[in-house]
């Protein structure tokens, strides 16, 4: 085990650690938000760094628990209103004329968002036609995402939520109910199935996988990922989203995302959506 100069390990020689007793490598996420992650860890297993190096290095289940232990899975139904709405009303309607549509949703989490882009798809009279790849790290939140049941919904104002983005008056859940099956007992909400048809949720790692398919993809969603890892990272995964995309292709990222630098060129917004440009750009 490697020691700092004060002969004391640090989180980011646990990372190190970590990459090499594991396929997964932490390196290039942002400190602040990983090291409490880690804090927690250790304070929930009573571990010092250093023991929790040892049983990083000799347990490969306990390795998958760190691992859902520090990435969030934070998600809901129609997470920022205000943008599924802009893209029903203002973008995805041009999608008419494909013949197919091949969605990506990088960091799915739990799938709360890719159903949300399924409904809007399903008002559109276009759900047929689309095709959807989401991909997330954590096993967890893909069980959960393909069981498409969620708990504690209702009295989180998910039907408000729903309403406010097609400016359906509170109250009426005649819409919704096209959609989920809502067990008040239990306070949950249940996807029906013709709305999981299309999707196929993989296992992926964006920091050490290339892109887990062939097709060229129309739009790409990352919402509420690239915030965790660090520019150069954030650079890298997003070239990647640059070469998976069609020209004209659609990336968007969560509200408090945005591209920097050498990006910035090479899509254009339109309000919370970025367009990558179709003039021939030389690689990141
Ligand atoms: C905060 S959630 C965002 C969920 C959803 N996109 C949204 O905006 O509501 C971040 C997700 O990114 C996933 N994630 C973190 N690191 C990842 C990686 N290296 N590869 C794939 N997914 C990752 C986490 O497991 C988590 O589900």
């Amino acid at each position: 085990m490697r020691l700092n100069s004060c002969g004391v390990m640090t989180y980011k020689e646990y990372l190190q650690v970590l990459k090499e007793h594991s396929p997964y490598d932490f390196l290039d996420y942002s400190d602040n938000s990983i090291f409490r992650r880690i804090e927690k860890v250790m304070r929930d297993h009573e571990l010092t760094l250093e023991e929790l190096c040892e049983k990083t290095r000799k347990e490969k289940t306990f390795v998958e628990e760190v691992v859902e232990a520090i990435t969030v899975n934070t998600t809901e139904l129609f997470r920022d209103p205000a943008v599924w709405k802009y893209l029903f009303e203002k973008n995805l309607p041009s999608l008419n004329n494909n013949s197919f549509i091949n969605i990506w949703h990088a960091g799915c989490s739990t799938g709360q968002e890719v159903y949300s882009l399924l409904i809007l798809f399903n008002e559109l009279g276009l759900l047929d036609k689309v095709r959807v790849f989401a991909t997330d790290i954590s096993h967890k939140a893909l069980e959960i995402a393909r069981k498409g049941v969620y708990q504690n919904q209702i009295d989180r104002g998910c039907i408000d939520n729903f309403n406010s983005v097609f400016d359906i008056p509170s109250g009426d859940n005649t819409t919704f109910l096209k959609y989920f099956e809502v067990d008040e007992k239990h306070d949950r909400i249940i996807v029906k199935p013709f709305l999981k048809e299309n999707i196929k949720f993989i296992r992926h790692d964006l920091v050490k996988n290339e892109v887990p398919f062939y097709n060229k993809i129309d739009v790409i969603f990352c919402r509420n990922v690239l915030i965790y890892f660090n520019v150069k990272l954030q650079n890298r995964i997003v070239q990647r989203f640059y070469d998976g995309l069609y020209n004209n292709g659609m990336l968007v990222l969560g509200a408090h995302e945005g591209l920097s630098g050498f990006f910035k060129t090479k899509f254009d917004r339109h309000g919370p959506i970025y367009k990558k440009s179709n003039v021939f750009h030389l690689r990141y």
